[in-house]
């Protein structure tokens, strides 16, 4: 099965859409294999968007996930990756299509309330960063 990570980014946090969110997780069928509230730390943050280092948004995107509190979510389900990729839309809010999370909640193009892998080997590598095997409650 494949998994995603979900991190609900400090503006999610902050505007009080945590609910909301993880009732769309719950109802578009992903198994909730763990979930912690955290407050990432600048090398996490620069290490876990380290492809985007050379990019000129790079510095403000740690900023912003070092800001404030965030949720991380450990996702499983069939096609995991794509599904919650089109559950919360394009990066853009403003490209976002309607009634997805990013299309409802977004703030701007940086502040965009929620993460998600970009293909099944990330996510598995991004949900290790952040659970240990054994944190992730996979019998039900
Ligand atoms: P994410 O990794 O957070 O799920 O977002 P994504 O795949 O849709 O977008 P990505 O290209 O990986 O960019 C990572 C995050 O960097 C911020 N960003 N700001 N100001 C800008 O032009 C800009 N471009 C990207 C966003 O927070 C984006 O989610
Ligand atoms: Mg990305």
């Amino acid at each position: 099965m494949e998994r995603t990570l979900c991190i609900i980014k400090p503006d999610g946090v902050e505007n009080k859409h945590v609910g909301d969110i993880l009732t769309q997780i719950e109802q578009e069928g992903f198994t909730i294999l763990g979930m912690k509230w955290a407050r990432l730390e600048r090398a996490a943050a620069e290490h876990f968007y380290a492809v985007h280092r050379e990019r000129p948004f790079f510095g403000e995107l740690v900023e912003y996930m070092i800001s404030g509190p965030v949720v991380l979510v450990a996702l499983e389900r069939n096609d995991a990756v794509n599904h919650w990729r089109t559950v919360i839309g394009a990066t853009d809010p403003a490209e976002a299509a309607e009634g997805t999370i990013r299309k409802l909640y977004g703030v701007d193009k940086g502040k965009n309330t929620v993460h998600g892998s970009d293909s099944p080997e990330n996510g598995m590598i991004e949900v290790g960063v952040f659970f240990s095997e054994r944190e992730l409650i996979t019998q039900r």
